[in-house]
């Protein structure tokens, strides 16, 4: 096991909005498929796109995301906004050389409660209609925190996504099982991911092959909709800390383990609270005055106020 002697904690430096909205670039898409089983109800794609010859060619790091305009007008006969979407592909892309890089959309599609009609998300639907040779409009990179360090073999990574939140997981976690130097350091990688239905695994072929191969990596499943807890409860991303605390408290304790969260807007506070309950304040700044509390009594919006401490990394919508 490492331990660290420094503290802060090494991150890459990023080239930020080489393309911005008023000069996004145009970029192929090279490959479109079905990301979840056939019988999942949600329409979730892997999508690959080229940026050869272009500014974003090894540019992209697993963590950042790029900003996509959807062809078309909103009904003000504006032009669409810029929605993010995380990168999936490892450092390189998908082809090793910085050219392919991929991201993971979901549908969004719901019903207006007050209006009874049904409401199509813009541009993930956008995405979702592109066939291989379509042209997409480009923004990016952004985000400069939620990297791998430089040095990742020197830590741990307990990693948790809800659905789509899995994206920037899949490239870091390829990018750390390249890295020998973290198992030989003694060094481990937990990724816990949420769904609501099996059929909705994203990229399992490949977290169970590293699971079964790798004694360094452990891949956790929290399907909310399928596996209620022995209270009835749904087993949220967060309870996977404590209904397989034998396996991750020894992690968490250690001084060189980093978390990493990503997906819903809302799974963090749950984390956060579970977090302060297993005594593991390390991971977060907290108020003194809500230090003195016991976190079972924290309110909604006390556990607003929690912001991620410097080992902890975030990133929801
Ligand atoms: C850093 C970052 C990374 C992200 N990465 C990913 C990713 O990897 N994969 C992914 O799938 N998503 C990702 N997202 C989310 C993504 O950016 C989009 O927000 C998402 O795809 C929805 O966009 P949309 O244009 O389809 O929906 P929008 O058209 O923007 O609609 C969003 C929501 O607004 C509501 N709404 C808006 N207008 C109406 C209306 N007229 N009537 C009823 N309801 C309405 C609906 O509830 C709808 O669900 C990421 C977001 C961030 C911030
Ligand atoms: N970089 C980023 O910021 C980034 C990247 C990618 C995606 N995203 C965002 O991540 C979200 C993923 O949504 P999705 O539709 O893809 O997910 P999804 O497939 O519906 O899965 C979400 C899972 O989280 C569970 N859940 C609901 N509330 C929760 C809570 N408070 N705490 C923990 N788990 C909870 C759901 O359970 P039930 O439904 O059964 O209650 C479900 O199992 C989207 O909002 C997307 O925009 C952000």
């Amino acid at each position: 096991m490492t331990i660290l002697n420094e503290t802060a904690i090494r991150l890459p430096e990023v080239e930020l909005n080489i393309y911005k909205p008023e000069n996004p670039v145009e970029v192929p898409v090279v490959k479109s498929e079905i990301a979840t089983d056939a019988a999942s109800p949600n329409f979730v794609r892997h999508i690959e796109f080229d940026v050869s010859g272009t500014d974003l060619e090894n540019k992209v790091l697993p963590g950042q995301a790029l900003g996509v305009i959807a062809d078309g007008k909103d009904e003000k006969g504006r032009p669409h906004k810029v929605r993010l979407y995380s990168i999936c592909s490892p450092t390189g892309g998908e082809d090793g050389k910085g050219k392919i890089y991929a991201t993971i959309v979901k549908r969004v599609i719901d019903e207006h409660w007050e209006t009874q009609k049904l409401f199509t998300g813009v541009c993930s639907n956008f995405l979702c209609d592109r066939l291989k040779g379509d042209k997409i409009r480009m923004t990016g990179p952004s985000g400069k925190r939620f990297l791998l360090p430089e040095n990742a073999e020197d830590y741990n990574f307990v990693l948790m996504a809800t659905g789509t939140g899995i994206s920037p997981f899949r490239g870091m976690v390829i990018d750390l099982m390249r890295n020998s130097a973290l198992a030989s350091n003694g060094n481990e990688v937990f990724l816990v991911f949420g769904c609501p239905y099996r059929t909705d695994l994203l990229y399992k072929s490949l977290f169970d092959e590293y699971d079964a191969e790798r004694k360094q990596f452990h891949y956790l499943k929290a399907i909310s909709r399928e596996d209620p807890r022995p209270d009835g409860t749904k087993p949220y991303v967060q309870y996977t800390l404590i209904d397989q605390k034998e396996l991750l408290l020894p992690v968490l304790q250690r001084e060189n383990t980093l978390i990493y969260i990503c997906g819903l807007k809302g799974m963090e506070t749950g984390i956060f609270k579970i977090l302060a309950r297993m005594g593991l304040y390390e991971y977060m700044r907290v108020d003194d005055e809500l230090r003195d509390l016991n976190p079972l009594d924290w309110t909604r919006d006390q556990l607003k106020t929690i912001k991620p401490g410097e080992r902890a990394f975030l990133e929801v919508y």
